[in-house]
């Protein structure tokens, strides 16, 4: 009982320690330029940033009339001290507004951004934090990434445009899946080493192939292994992805519970093969909806892995090609 509860502790731990990872100012323009047509006349939520410190508050409040912005709210969970790592020592928090620049000098100054108290500890699922969601248009945010499923039902629930970053192992969880499968969400453009690293607290080990510390004396870990998930629309997603290969039996081989093929790498997907289609789960990030349907993942007709001759590839996602 005390081993169970002790590795309990230690997965809360190391689920609680990936929350604290703070997003790149770079990053975030790296992605979000993509998305520029789409933020005219809407209001913006961070909602799980401390807006002193969240470089997402800073990319818009400074891209505020580059946008055109009508508003911009960010709300701080639980911490009031302006140290990006503090150890969210106070229950209360605040969320700061910003409605653009007053005095002429194209910069958010302290006397621009109003400061408000919330009454609670500022959870993105707390009833005052969720009035300020419903006066969002678009939530963009890194969210705690234990509690990603919440947060994205939260979103769908209250019909939110959304750009947020996730795990990529988010793309496996079957809440998430449905809604891919049904082009209700997508994959941003970034994915991968496309996120060069976030940054962390002090004490943190570093770790990654890009791993640093930054001119600005930030410790960076390079994870590689995060996505941009969003509903808004981009060129990337309307662009087909260009087959080579023909289909043979012999190349494809069909799974032992599914009538579909199997392909290992995507861009080994068959010009000519207008039947179903199994592919690496990385095939998303290529995804264009009027190219491919997405019809299953992952099981066969008996609801077991999808095997070929008893053995199962890695994960897969069954599609169709649309154009045959
Ligand atoms: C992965 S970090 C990213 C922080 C920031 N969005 C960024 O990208 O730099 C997730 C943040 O969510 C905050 N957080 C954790 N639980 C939360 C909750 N229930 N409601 C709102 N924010 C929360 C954490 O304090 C942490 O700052």
């Amino acid at each position: 009982m005390a081993r169970i509860s002790t590795n309990k502790n230690l997965h809360d731990a190391n689920k609680a320690k990936r929350d604290e990872f703070y997003t790149q100012l770079s990053d975030i323009e790296k992605e979000l330029k993509h998305y520029k047509e789409h933020f005219k006349d809407k209001v913006v939520l961070c909602n799980c940033d401390d807006p002193r410190v969240s470089n997402f508050f800073h990319y818009f409040s400074y891209n505020f009339e580059n946008l055109g912005l009508k508003r911009l709210i960010a709300t701080c969970y639980k911490n009031q001290n302006i140290d990006l790592f503090s150890e969210y020592n106070s229950e209360k928090a605040i969320y700061l507004e910003y409605n653009g620049d007053k005095n002429g000098d194209k910069i958010p100054n302290l006397e621009e951004i109003g400061i408000n108290h919330l009454n609670g500890d500022g959870d993105f699922r707390s009833k005052e934090c969720i009035e300020l969601l419903k006066q969002a248009d678009i939530v963009v945010t890194n969210p705690p990434f234990s509690l990603f499923r919440d947060y994205v039902a939260q979103l769908v629930e209250y019909d939110k445009k959304f750009v947020i970053i996730g795990n990529i192992n988010a793309i496996t969880y079957k809440e998430i899946f449905k809604l891919i499968k049904e082009n209700k969400t997508w994959l941003g453009v970034n994915m991968g080493r496309g996120i060069s690293g976030f940054i962390v607290p002090k004490h943190y080990e570093l770790y990654g192939s890009e791993a640093r510390i930054d001119s600005s004396g930030n410790r960076i870990v390079s994870t590689n292994n995060c996505l941009w998930l969003t509903n808004l629309d981009t060129a990337k997603r309307h662009e087909d992805l260009i087959l080579y290969k023909k289909y043979t039996p012999l190349e494809y081989p069909k799974y032992d519970n599914y009538d579909a093929i199997n392909v290992d790498k995507t861009k080994d997907i068959p010009m000519d093969y207008n039947g179903a289609i199994g592919v690496p789960i990385t095939f998303l990030d290529k995804h264009n909806p009027e190219q491919f349907e997405i019809i299953k993942f992952r099981k066969g007709n008996d609801e077991k892995d999808l095997s070929i001759n008893g053995k199962c590839p890695y994960f897969r996602i069954i599609i169709k090609n649309k154009k045959l």
